[in-house]
Parts: C-alpha cells; sequence; structure tokens
C-alpha cells in the first residue's frame, strides 16, 4: 500500500475514544456503500468502476492515441466533475511552464466552459490559431450552460477551420440517449463515449469523462486503473485499521463534531493544486447541504504560508488540516556551497530541496498543532499514474463513508440549482417568465 493516512498530530485534539465510537458508523456506511441500501444509491456505479473500467479501456486508448498523433491541443469543454478530475491527474504529471502536456510529444490540454468569460474564451481561440487540434466535450446532462456556450463558439471555430472534416475532430462524452449534447452529436455524427447513468459527475474521474483526456495527455491510465483497483481492494473491509478511507472519513467527522467545521487540503508540490480543486468539488457538493457539513477549503504551501499561513496560525479555531505528503520527487535540485555565502544559505549545502520542503512541512504541521489546528497526513510514495489512481479512489470512498456518517445524501446536488434557475429567469430564458418578474424587483 502506498496512500497511507496518520494521525498523530491530530490525537491532542481527539481523545481515543472519540474515534473508536464512530467506527462502527464507518463501517456501516462502507457497507451501505458495498450492498447499495443508501441514500442515493442509484448513483453507486463508481464503487466497482475501477475493475469494470480496466476491461473498457482500449475503446479510450484507442481514439486518445488518434488525438494525441494528430493534435498539438486538446480542448475539454466541461465544467465540475467533468473537468476537474482530468485536469487533477493531468497537471499532477505536467511541466509547470511550457505547456500542459504530461509527456514530451503529447498534445496540450487546455480548458473551456468552465467559467463565462468571453475574455478567457477568446484567449483559447487565439491560442488554436494555426494549431491542429481536438475539442472533447464533456456533459453528462447535455445542458450544461457553462460548457454548451464554450461548446458553441468551438464548434463553430472547429467547423471554420476544418470545414466537412470538423466532426472528426470533436469527440462528445455524454449522456447515452437523453440531453442536448446527445442529440446534436448523432445529428453531427460525432465519436461519443457514454456516462453511465450511475456515477454521478464529481465520482466519474475514472469512466471517458476523465480517462480520454489524461490518456490523450499521455499518461498511463492502466496505471491509474491498477492503482484505483488496488485501493477498491484495501477499502472492501470496513474497518479503521484495515480501511484508510474509513479511518480518514472517520477522523474528519470526530473532528467535525467537536466544532473543527473547515478542512484545509494542504500540499507541498505546485503540481498538486488541482488534486484539491477537485478534491473540493468532491467534497463540497458532497456533503454540504441540509445545513450540515464540513467546508473544504485547500491552501499551497509553502506559498501560502505568505498569505493564508496566518489565519491558519492564529485565526478562529475551527480548523484542521489534511495534508498530502509526498515522498520524493521525481527531480530535484540540491543546495550547493558558495565561497562567499553572502545569503548565509551554506547551512543548506549538500540539502536538496525536497528534503527543504520535507522538513518545511514538519515544521509548519509542529507549528499548526501548537497553534491548536489538528492535522491528519495523507502520504504517498510518489506521483506516479498508481498512486494517483490510488489516491483518486481513496478520496472517492471515503467521500461516500463520509457523507453517509454525515446524515446526507452524499450522491445529489440540488443546492446547484439554485443560481442556474435565476441565470435563466435573468438572461430571459423561455419558461423563466414568472422567476424573472420576481426577481426583477428584488434588484
Ligand atoms: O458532480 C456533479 O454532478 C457536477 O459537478 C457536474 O459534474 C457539473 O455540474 C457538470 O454537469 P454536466 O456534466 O451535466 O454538464
Amino acid at each position: 500500500m502506498s496512500v497511507s493516512v496518520d494521525y498523530n498530530a491530530a490525537k491532542k485534539f481527539l481523545a481515543a475514544h472519540e474515534l473508536a465510537n464512530l467506527a462502527a458508523g464507518a463501517a456501516q456506511a462502507n457497507e451501505l456503500l458495498h450492498t447499495g441500501k443508501g441514500a442515493g444509491n442509484d448513483f453507486l456505479g463508481w464503487v466497482g468502476l475501477p475493475s469494470a473500467a480496466k476491461g473498457n479501456a482500449a475503446s479510450v486508448k484507442k481514439i486518445a492515441s488518434e488525438m494525441k498523433n494528430n493534435a498539438e491541443v486538446i480542448v475539454v469543454v466541461g465544467i465540475g466533475g467533468s473537468y476537474l478530475g482530468a485536469r487533477a491527474v493531468i497537471d499532477a504529471f505536467s511541466g509547470s511552464f511550457v505547456s500542459a502536456s504530461a509527456k514530451k510529444g503529447a498534445p496540450t490540454v487546455i480548458y473551456a466552459g468552465n467559467n463565462l468569460s468571453g475574455q478567457y474564451h477568446m484567449d483559447v481561440l487565439r491560442f488554436l490559431e494555426g494549431k491542429d487540434f481536438y475539442v472533447n466535450v464533456i456533459s453528462k446532462s447535455g445542458t450544461t450552460t457553462e460548457p454548451a456556450i464554450a461548446f458553441r463558439i468551438l464548434k463553430e471555430y472547429t467547423e471554420k477551420r476544418y470545414g466537412a472534416k470538423a466532426s472528426e475532430r470533436i469527440i462528445a462524452t455524454t449522456d447515452k440517449a437523453k440531453g442536448a449534447l446527445r442529440k446534436l452529436a448523432d445529428e453531427k455524427k460525432y465519436r461519443t463515449f457514454v456516462i453511465p447513468d450511475d456515477v454521478g459527475g464529481r465520482y466519474s474521474v475514472l469512466t471517458p469523462v476523465g480517462l480520454l483526456p489524461i490518456a490523450a495527455a499521455g499518461i498511463d491510465i492502466d496505471g491509474l486503473l491498477d492503482g484505483a483497483v488496488s485501493m477498491e481492494q484495501q477499502t472492501k473491509d470496513g474497518s479503521l485499521e484495515k480501511n484508510p478511507a474509513a479511518l480518514y472519513a472517520a477522523l474528519r467527522n470526530a473532528l467535525y463534531a467537536k466544532g473543527y467545521t473547515t478542512e484545509i487540503m494542504v500540499n507541498y508540490l505546485p503540481r498538486m493544486h488541482f488534486i484539491a480543486e477537485w478534491w473540493k468539488q468532491l467534497y463540497g457538493e458532497s456533503e454540504g447541504k441540509d445545513n450540515k457539513g464540513i467546508f473544504p477549503a485547500s491552501i499551497d504551501l509553502t506559498t501560502d504560508l505568505h498569505s493564508l499561513g496566518q489565519y491558519v496560525q492564529e485565526g478562529r479555531r475551527t480548523l484542521f488540516e489534511s495534508v498530502i505528503a509526498v515522498n520524493t520527487e521525481s527531480e530535484d535540485v540540491v543546495m550547493r556551497s558558495q565561497s562567499d555565502d553572502a545569503d548565509g544559505l551554506n547551512y543548506l549545502a549538500g540539502k536538496n530541496m525536497h528534503e527543504i520542503n520535507s522538513t518545511a512541512r514538519t515544521a509548519t504541521m509542529l507549528a499548526h498543532v501548537d497553534g491548536g489546528v489538528p492535522n491528519i497526513v495523507v502520504s504517498l510514495d510518489a506521483v506516479s499514474p498508481f498512486t494517483m489512481g490510488e489516491l483518486i479512489y481513496f478520496y472517492e470512498k471515503a467521500c461516500g463513508i463520509s457523507g453517509y456518517m454525515l446524515g446526507v445524501n452524499p450522491f445529489d446536488q440540488p443546492g446547484v440549482e439554485a443560481y442556474k434557475k435565476n441565470m435563466f429567469a435573468l438572461l430571459g430564458k423561455k419558461g423563466y417568465e414568472k422567476e424573472r418578474e420576481a426577481l426583477s424587483k428584488r434588484l
């Protein structure tokens, strides 16, 4: 096992019996996920997905390979669960500056339809000028406004660039039968991948939603799925001793019960930034309902020690942290001694940056614990396709367990509709006339 959970730095805040009291609830929640007897049980397709996806990866790899061979850029059009998982994995393997491509020679992956900025989408079109590209439009409902708007713009541009061959450049990932995107894809004869009915957006990274862009970026999806399968097996048993996801879920619920209502995911590697963005969406949409739920936040360290660090150290004591500790870096820089030692850094000579970063992590954790912030550490040996697969399934499983322990349905998101209704009304969509009138009076 390479993903593990350590809670030594939370023990000061949690009596042993407070965690032990939640063991039965965690095991029961895990059981509900496997028996399908809990709330939202028509969205449990992700539970056995890693093993199932292994058999279906060939069709994804075939199209991904065509995209790799024929494009410099892939535009992933999607929002929320329809792009964050792919972006989290792709960013974990990408260089920081040159491009978003995970592997030399693989296309650069860029993202559209996750915001409503005209400037951003003009930048997307400018970036595509003179380059060969594919568009992978992803929407389970097929009706989400942000990706639909972006896709309308990109479809027009693709048709202008590729003429009669435009349809070959567009791959749609959507529902098997319903939604405007399915209708359009069938009409235009786009090649399509289906998002299973029983997998919600935020649990869909191991379906073609995530696997196609990840594979097209040159990342080994077999390794990713192997890691996920390994975690699927490690989390079958519901006990806190054997199941790291159950342990993490129980720890966060135990801390929540004691008033720690905000969890900050902390990473020390810029490449892990989008893992936290994906995690925030997964936990925020799954648990934030019925006036309950831990608020999922994130900080990038050591960067944010010089901004939010002050709040974490001395602000309101409602925070706990879950730190992602990566034990090895793939590349590193060694500090060398300099004869004048003008910057006074010769005491670091011989150490590499990973060692310095790890020491910063230990030092920060000790300081935050002293400041009253419980810390949970989720460790990985390294960033590899296997460990990313493990990590994804670990957080998904823990989220399902945690949501059931909290007493909510972790698989719906009724609150997401509220802004949409208002936006449609204010934009003048047909059928929203009454709402428009009511809202106008409030403006
Ligand atoms: O997790 C979810 O269900 C949501 O975040 C969706 O992924 C997001 O709203 C996009 O929906 P769709 O794929 O239907 O366009």
